[in-house]
């Protein structure tokens, strides 16, 4: 852990719950993406974390965007990024949303069925369309597979249908789920583009680009069997080489949400309350499934330490972790071992900078964390969430 993150992190009048984003690890991540995949281009995926600080820094260094809504276009434009630069991998997208893509000329857009194709063409007129693959999901700690994605032949069908209605087919995408641990997806999901872009030139089509999503994993630093981008981008840029048509592939798209912020943030909080119940032990924290952690609540198990080191010398202790509201469903964690806790002591979630602050809402009146930017180019500083 960096000095300064652990000196706010120590710091007693840092609130909780509050979010802590190290910047610098944002763009440390963003130039080793950039070397495991050279000549890639990023489209951060703005779902995973839409802090407009996050947006600026990927569109200063002339990054692009992926965006799934009206108000994500909204908050990319804000960051100074112009259309050309912004991607959406949505292939659910209402009317409005389409036709404001089109005023603002986002560069392109995916497909994944005949009436995303024919909403295209009547609202985004003469867009460039990208087709998704359903790809496999296996290995993922969180899969995506099942409600996107089409088999080689709908693809090739979708290419044919959006060339007779004025589009402008240019590629193919897929998503391996996210925190994906098996490289062989990616190399499996790229082999299986291949098929379907030769295809795809056989009825006349001249594809350039490929968007290998995201699902690039956080946490290497503390489990290395986590695969790292460089052993990933290795194995996109190998499988690129094989299956993908030599002098074809103008952009090689990456869309990375958690790959690129997630080990940029630490989530502090504080134990508000303990309980014995039916012989577990139950630790009550002030940010829960509804205010900061509801990946937990998908079945992604959290890294979690307590910050009082002097305290590692107390018993451990098995603990359910649970969050302040009074939902049931606001458990973040079984079984999760610690040193005993007391009330008042602070635990801190790490790669927290995904998915956290982006899910939470103020639901019974618990806050959104605090966001904590540091090493942002100028002092620390502290704003409220949402600021
Ligand atoms: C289309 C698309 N692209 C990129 C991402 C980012 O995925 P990850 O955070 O796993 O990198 C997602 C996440 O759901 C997605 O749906």
């Amino acid at each position: 852990m960096n000095v300064l993150m652990d000196s706010v992190l120590r710091d007693a009048r840092t609130v909780t719950p509050s979010l802590i984003l190290d910047f610098n690890i944002i763009q440390q991540t963003y130039d080793r993406f950039l070397a495991a995949m050279p000549g890639s281009t990023i489209f951060y995926a703005v779902k995973a974390n839409a802090n407009p600080q996050v947006l600026q820094l990927v569109v200063d260094r002339r990054g692009g965007l992926e965006i799934a809504s009206l108000a994500e276009l909204e908050r990319s434009l804000d960051a100074g990024a112009t259309g050309e630069q912004i991607i959406c991998s949505n292939p659910i997208k209402n009317p409005l949303f389409l036709e404001r893509m089109h005023r603002e000329g986002v560069y392109a857009m995916t497909v994944d069925s005949t009436y995303e194709v024919e909403k295209v063409a009547q609202y985004a007129p003469g867009s460039r369309v990208y087709v998704r693959l359903a790809v496999d999901n296996t290995g993922s700690v969180l899969p995506l597979a099942g409600k996107f994605g089409v088999d080689g032949d709908e693809a090739l069908a979708l290419f044919d249908l959006a060339r007779e209605l004025g589009l402008q087919p240019i590629g193919l995408s897929f998503h391996v789920g996210s925190q994906c641990l098996s490289v062989n997806n990616w190399v499996n999901a790229i082999r299986a583009c291949g098929e379907v872009w030769r295809a795809a030139a056989e009825r006349g089509h001249r594809l350039h680009f490929l968007d290998i999503g995201g699902g690039f994993p956080a946490g290497h630093y503390h489990t290395p069997s986590i695969p790292t981008v460089e052993t990933i981008g290795a194995a996109v840029m190998q499988a690129v080489e094989d299956y993908i048509p030599r002098g074809e592939l103008d952009i090689l798209a990456l869309e990375p949400g958690r790959g690129l912020v997630g080990e940029s943030g630490r989530l502090l909080v504080s134990v508000v309350g303990k309980a014995k119940r039916v012989g577990d032990e139950w630790l009550y924290l002030d940010a829960g499934v509804f205010n900061g952690l509801m990946e937990t609540y998908e079945g992604f198990p959290p890294v979690v330490q307590l910050l009082n080191t002097e305290a590692d010398s107390r018993p451990r202790v098995k603990y359910t972790l649970a969050g302040p509201s009074c939902d049931s469903c606001d458990v973040i964690a079984r079984g999760v071992e610690l040193p005993e806790i007391h009330i008042g002591d602070r635990l801190v979630f790490l790669d927290a900078g995904a998915y956290t602050n982006e899910y939470a809402a103020a639901f019974n009146g618990f806050p959104i964390p605090r966001w904590v930017a540091l090493n942002v180019g100028e002092p620390s500083r502290e704003t409220a969430a949402g600021d």
